[in-house]
């Protein structure tokens, strides 16, 4: 008796392996269509390179806060400038900056409040710190780089330290008085 049980066991075993084989066949072959699948609903690299232009909503960013967001691959930030931050911006005598550009240059009319600006130090390409709500950084009331201590104001210009350049403002315009597209 103890023969023959152990023959249906020996059986049973066979049968789950030839099952379990099947089944990791079967998983392998769904793979095996999966990924052509998903490669094809991807945006292949021409589409990335280009970048689409991108809808942001700034109706979410309250005064005296900045985002962050990827456009392209690269950081930006929006920031909501309170009147303080606009004020000190407009008052700097542009004779005095090492990257002369007055605030007016670096934002749209009639939409002063908003600074858009790609967000990597134009020193080595850290990232500033300033983000925080109600709680910018560095001396200016804007960024501070803290890799080798870089301070952007409330225009994102470069104030102090080694960086060269202004945070830069990529190419976006407002589409409607809460909304822009970047790109
Ligand atoms: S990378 Fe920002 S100061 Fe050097």
């Amino acid at each position: 008796m103890a023969h023959a049980t152990d023959t249906k066991s020996t059986e049973t075993t066979r049968r789950d392996f030839l099952m379990l084989a099947t089944g990791a066949a079967g998983v392998v072959g769904i793979g095996g269509v999966l990924i052509p699948l998903i490669s094809q609903l991807a945006p292949d690299a021409q589409t990335i390179a280009a970048g689409a232009p991108m809808d942001v909503d700034l109706a979410p960013i309250a005064e005296g806060m900045a985002i962050k967001l990827f456009w392209r691959g690269k950081l930006i930030f929006v920031r909501h400038r309170t009147k303080k931050e606009i004020d000190e911006a407009l008052a700097v005598d542009i004779a005095t900056l090492r990257d002369p550009q007055t605030d007016q240059q670096r934002t749209k009319a009639g939409h002063e409040p908003f600074l858009v600006v790609y967000g990597n130090c134009t020193h080595l390409g850290c990232v500033p710190l300033g983000n925080s709500p109600g709680d910018p950084k560095g001396d200016f009331d804007g960024w501070f780089c803290p890799c080798h201590g870089s301070h952007y104001d409330s225009s994102g210009r470069i104030r102090k330290g080694p960086a060269p350049l202004n945070l830069p403002v990529p190419p976006y315009a407002f589409s409607t008085d809460t909304k822009i597209r970047i790109g």
